[in-house]
């Protein structure tokens, strides 16, 4: 009997909320978990620009043959541009682009290179991290360490402790970073934190690994890539992990690529035959849909300010609903500083709670959220605001 030996594995920890979410019968229940962007009715639109770009994506396609395991060329290229801006072209030489299986895809497929070129490479990841980053980048085989990250008393990032602790790790070190929107936590690094990063890093040979799943939704397109356009300006190897479930509203579509910044051109060369070969074992090809409908989009001047547009209103409501929540906590406990919600950025802030905390959050509130205790502020709207508000201050203390 092969499959004897398999328990059945307790739920996942984001996956897993949604869920338990839709098995709740209640009328009132909220869910602050999976991290998707929600407008006021609860719904998780397709921007217009990106279901015009399927429109006429669909009308044009005269084949659905294999299209190799880089997948779409185009579409390679122009997310490497969204993302690098004027950096795109100075890198290009020694850029190896692949398309991926979503932004997880982006990130497997990097650990796997890293582990067959340097198996003995270590992947220091945030603490905290996004709850599938160590499963993700773990069972590639490479070994993963944390840095420190968050600081619980002011609510932002441990800038001191974690740079110090940069300034101790050996050459070569992989170090995976948040562009933007840090996951879970919403703490984000400015400018001028970026760049003693960038010193860093460049300093002691540091291999930064920047994980893009938000793009757009901190400030805008332009700043949120700030930190990721100075690194790869400054040193002469990074990997890039881009996603465009979010910005794009593509989810399920499993849209994303993996940009490798090598040292020089023919490294670039050499990686590029080993992420069509890693693909291929583990997958073959990307699937085509969301990477053709992005290529048209990017590639289309007035589809592209549409979304453009779109992804500014979205941010917008983010923050908006982000003022409205601290309002309301503020309103109910005026001797707490919930500065925080409102500083910082994208879907999700952590509260800060103990586990018992976010237990009767759902038990006795039906607010659903994952166990590290993030919400995400996108699942907030005008109808439940006081609803969530009336739960946090419940189980605050
Ligand atoms: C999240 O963090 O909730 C999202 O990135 C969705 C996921 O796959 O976990």
């Amino acid at each position: 009997m092969i499959f004897a030996n398999l328990d059945k594995l307790p739920p996942d920890p984001i996956l897993g909320v949604t869920a338990a979410f839709r098995a709740d019968p209640s009328r009132d229940k909220i869910d602050l978990g999976v991290g998707v962007y929600r407008d006021e009715d609860g719904n998780t639109p397709v921007p217009a620009g990106v279901r015009e770009a399927e429109r006429t994506m669909l009308a044009d396609q005269r084949t659905k043959t294999y299209i190799g395991p880089h997948g779409n060329l185009e579409f390679n290229e122009r997310i490497v541009e969204l993302a690098l801006g004027p950096v795109a072209s100075e890198v290009r030489e020694r850029t190896a682009t692949i398309q991926t299986v979503g932004g997880c895809g982006a990130l497997r497929s990097g650990a796997e290179l890293i582990h067959a070129s340097s198996p003995g490479a270590v992947v220091h990841v945030s603490d905290p991290t996004w709850a599938n980053h160590e499963p993700l980048l773990g069972t590639s085989g490479l070994s993963l360490a944390r840095y420190p990250y968050y600081d619980p008393a002011t609510r932002g990032v441990a800038f001191e402790r974690m740079l110090d602790h940069f300034g101790r790790l050996p050459s070569g070190s992989v170090v995976l970073l948040h562009a933007c929107c840090h996951n879970p936590t919403g703490a984000d690094m400015d400018a001028s934190q970026w760049r003693a990063v960038a010193d860093v890093f460049d300093a002691r040979g540091l291999v930064p690994f920047v994980d893009l799943a938000y793009q757009g939704f901190g400030d805008d397109l332009e700043t949120d890539v700030v930190g990721l356009r100075l690194l790869a300006t400054r040193v002469p190897q990074l990997l890039l992990a881009m996603s465009c479930s979010k910005n794009f509203g593509l989810y399920r579509e499993r849209t994303g690529a993996l940009a490798i910044v090598a040292q020089d051109a023919n490294a670039a060369a050499a990686i590029a035959t080993h992420e069509a070969r890693t693909a291929r074992r583990m997958y073959s090809m990307p699937p085509d849909h969301g990477a053709a409908i992005v290529a048209r989009l990017l590639g289309n001047a007035r589809l592209r300010a549409d979304w453009e547009s779109e992804v500014r209103a979205m941010v917008r409501r983010m923050k908006w609903l982000r003022a409205l929540l601290a309002d309301r906590l503020s309103a109910r406990r005026p001797e707490v500083d919930f500065s925080w919600v409102t500083r910082h950025r994208g879907m999700f802030s952590l509260v800060g709670l103990e586990r018992e905390s976010i237990v009767a959050l759902r038990s006795e509130h039906h607010v659903y959220v994952p166990p590290d205790g993030r919400i995400n502020i996108a699942g907030i709207s005008d109808g439940n605001v006081d609803r969530v508000a009336d739960a946090i201050v419940a189980v605050l203390d």
